[in-house]
């Protein structure tokens, strides 16, 4: 795909997958990227550093707590105020292995991994709508294969468990979920939806979770840049423009925990999303 007309929206773009994401769009030339993270300190190296590797490419800052919606829309109309159609945009940005509740009352990794993404990917959609051939890629995990189900109140409560792993896949249940009801609720326009396991990445979520222990995992797990190449070819693979809703692995469309094929489940997610948005 020829990326110099291009505009991308990635976020959580300042560390990890999401800045091996972009900084590989901006070599590949890209035109447009919209990084949309939550500090402005942590981003500015990250936003120097792609405008020295790519001077051409505009690089823009969007503030955006995917764990406060009132951040969410407000980062969401700055983005709608460029008035530009989106081509890629990349719901990169998760959290691991935290407990809490959010702003708004939701379980902190359902409300960041889930929620937060879900509105945007709304408020985003007329922009996405407006590109030729528009896609939302959504970084999920082969942790959602553990996910057996979701339980809606836990979802209103502070998180449950100590590890927070089981919020976790079902958080990235959610994010395979997300992708595949709006590959339905798009069929038939321009628009395409996929969702990603990276693999097991060298990036700060285990730093996060296990302080300097995950000094010992390292050598198992993949760079962030060769992390980031499923959702590249996700983002930006001619070949993959006819493909919707799938779920991809190493590259590659794999089938997922068969409960994402749920289309009841699917429509739950997304009508108690809209509720809990509005
Ligand atoms: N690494 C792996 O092995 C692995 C495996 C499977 C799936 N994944 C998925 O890959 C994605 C990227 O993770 P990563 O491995 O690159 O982790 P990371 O290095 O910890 O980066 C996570 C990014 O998400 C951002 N973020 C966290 N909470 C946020 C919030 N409330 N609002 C906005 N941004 C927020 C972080 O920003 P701050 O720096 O401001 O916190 C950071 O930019 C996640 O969705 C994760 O679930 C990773």
């Amino acid at each position: 795909m020829e990326l110099r007309d291009k505009t991308f929206v990635v976020t959580g773009a300042n560390t990890g997958l999401g800045r091996a994401t972009v900084e590989a769009l901006a070599d590949r030339g890209a035109g447009r990227l919209v990084v949309a993270s939550r500090s402005r300190d942590k981003t500015q190296p990250v936003l120097d550093a792609l405008r020295a590797r790519a001077p051409s490419t505009d690089v823009r800052f969007v503030a955006l707590d995917l764990g406060e919606l009132a951040s969410v829309r407000r980062a969401a109309d700055e983005i709608l105020a460029m008035d530009l159609p989106i081509d890629v945009l990349v719901n990169n940005a998760g959290i691991a292995g935290l407990q809490g509740l959010t702003k708004d009352g939701f379980e902190l990794t359902f409300g960041t991994n889930h929620l937060g993404p879900w509105l945007l990917t709304e408020k985003l959609l007329p922009l996405v709508q407006r590109a030729p051939q528009g896609r939302i890629v959504n970084v999920s995990s082969e942790g959602h294969y553990r996910a057996k189900g979701i339980d809606w109140d836990a979802l209103r409560k502070p998180t449950a468990h100590t590890t927070a792993l089981p919020e976790y896949f079902v958080s990235k249940l959610c994010n395979v979920l997300h992708a595949k009801e709006l590959a339905r609720r798009l069929a038939g326009t321009k628009v395409t939806t996929y969702s990603v396991h990276p693999g097991g990445v060298a990036s700060d979520i285990w730093q996060r979770r296990m302080g300097k222990f995950a000094l010992l995992l390292r050598p198992f797990l993949l760079t962030n840049e060769q992390g980031a190449r499923t959702q590249l070819r996700c983002a930006t693979d001619p070949a993959l423009a006819t493909e919707s809703g799938l779920f991809y692995d190493k590259e590659r469309a794999k089938e997922p925990n068969p409960l994402s094929h749920d289309v009841a489940l699917q429509d739950e997610l997304r009508r108690r999303s809209a509720e809990w948005t509005k």
